[in-house]
């Protein structure tokens, strides 16, 4: 038996960041021997990579450890390890609280991620919730051979200083540090020759991107995009998450020029009442985001927003929440996330008194409900236009392949295998509830 190569099975949380991630530490892990499997019951190594944004996430990890533990009675030989944001935040706890884990590891130490896994192995302690000067992804390997998808994210910044008074980012991830440009290009170059036809840059707060250029300038997103813009064989080009006050002239006006770059934008604003947004820190005003969102759209007429909100933030009154029901039918998005606010302990709202759990979900229902009629509506607006489709995979009718519109939509058509991984054009048929059927043109 003990020939036979050791399994891994990693779960992921949270943001597109953790799925770069747990890609990443999937890579490393491959790299001594593992092979990845989709079942947690005949792995060796279970990963839960966490997030912490609110409670809810945060809860549920702990569900699911209660539920692998007892995997540990049929294989002595199984190690569970916490990964992610979750291990940032609680660190030792974490075992305090759940015996089975036999590895904790911070967001930032995952390059030592082996030598943690040799040691859980040898029985030794194995936590490590460092946040080493070092770029860990310069001591990840990086794979070869055909890319799985023609999409994949690259993360080009890490971390957050703006300390929203709602949010643990700054705490799990760290201060905001940008990857040299150089280097990113190189990653990009190599996903290009293995496939990929589309990039999406992540950071938590992307768009503050200022990374050493290779011409010894530092670089703004709107610099990285344009270089990302000259080469060949890349085709889209996507990134999230980004904040208000970072949107800059030359990123608003590479919305307008920059062919590559797909009119599709994630800009929170998290509140439209100004007492609310001050509350938050967010260092911005309705009116400030609003003329933001108005020059991008002067720039690129046909950009399709998605947002974040939180409901419920400590002192919103319904005064505050009509502002947002308000900015969102000024704005109009085509695609959003809200979320009842979470008291995460650490953060400065966490001090100040709730609003009740019940006014919160009513309000999160009433936002939620002029969203999707939004959402709808962009999707119904899209039937019996012509569309560029990426596809990515085989959709669920025979001779249907899926795949995504520049507007990020989902949209399905009946075509040949060979268009697997290649952009097509389609005019759009029907609009679904979470999709559009389109015919090839
Ligand atoms: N409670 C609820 N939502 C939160 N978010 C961040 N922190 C919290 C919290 N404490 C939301 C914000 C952010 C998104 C990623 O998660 O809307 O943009
Ligand atoms: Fe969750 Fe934020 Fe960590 Fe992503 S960075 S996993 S959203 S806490």
């Amino acid at each position: 038996m003990t020939d036979l190569p050791k399994k891994l099975h990693i779960k992921t949380y949270g943001c597109q960041m953790n799925v770069y991630d747990s890609e990443r530490m999937t890579e490393a892990m491959v790299a001594q021997g593992y092979v990845a499997t989709d079942t947690p019951e005949d792995a060796d190594l279970i990963l839960l990579n966490t997030c912490h944004i609110r409670e809810k996430a945060a809860e549920k990890v702990y569900s699911d450890l209660g539920r692998l533990k007892p995997l540990k009675a049929a294989n002595p030989d199984l190690r569970i390890g916490v990964a992610g944001c979750v291990a940032q935040a609680e660190g030792a706890e974490i075992m305090a609280r759940q015996p089975a884990v036999d590895l904790v590891v911070g967001p930032q130490a995952y390059h030592r991620l082996p030598g943690l896994v040799a040691r859980a192995n040898a029985g030794e302690q194995a936590l490590d919730t460092d946040m080493p000067e070092e770029d860990k992804f310069e001591h990840l390997p990086q794979s070869r051979g055909p890319a799985p998808r023609p999409t994949a994210f690259l993360t080009v910044q890490e971390g957050c200083d703006k300390f929203c008074a709602f949010c643990v980012v700054p705490y799990t991830r760290g201060a905001e540090v940008s990857r040299p440009a150089a280097r990113l290009l190189s990653e990009a170059r190599a996903l290009v020759a293995r496939g990929v036809r589309e990039i999406t840059l992540l950071g938590q707060n992307v768009n503050a991107y200022h990374g050493d250029g290779p011409d010894g300038r530092t670089w703004g997103l709107a610099d990285l995009i344009w270089a990302l813009d000259g080469i060949d064989g890349l085709e889209r080009i996507r990134f999230t998450t980004s904040h208000p006050n970072d949107m800059d002239d030359a990123l608003i006006d590479a919305h307008g020029t920059c062919s590559k770059l797909m009119p599709y934008l994630h800009l929170p604003v998290q509140s439209g009442s100004d007492r609310i947004l001050k509350a938050m820190n967010r260092k911005h005003t309705a009116a400030q985001y609003i003329e933001v969102i108005d020059r991008l759209r002067s720039a690129r007429p046909d950009l399709l927003l998605s947002g974040d909100f939180i409901v419920g933030f400590p002192g919103e009154t319904e005064e505050d929440f009509q502002d947002t029901l308000r900015l969102v039918e000024r704005v109009g998005y085509g695609q959003a996330y809200s979320f009842k606010y979470s008291a995460r302990p650490g953060t400065p709202a966490a001090e100040k008194a709730h609003v009740s759990s019940e006014v919160a979900t009513d309000r999160l229902h009433r936002l939620q409900a002029l969203l999707s009629e939004q959402q709808y509506a962009v999707q119904a607006s899209m039937v019996g236009r012509e569309v560029s489709v990426l596809f990515e995979k085989a959709g669920r009718q025979p001779g249907q392949l899926i795949g995504k519109s520049e507007y990020l939509h989902a949209v399905h058509a009946v075509a040949p295998d060979s268009l697997l991984g290649q952009v097509a054009r389609v005019r759009v048929t029907e609009a679904k509830t979470n999709s559009l059927a389109a015919d090839l043109i």
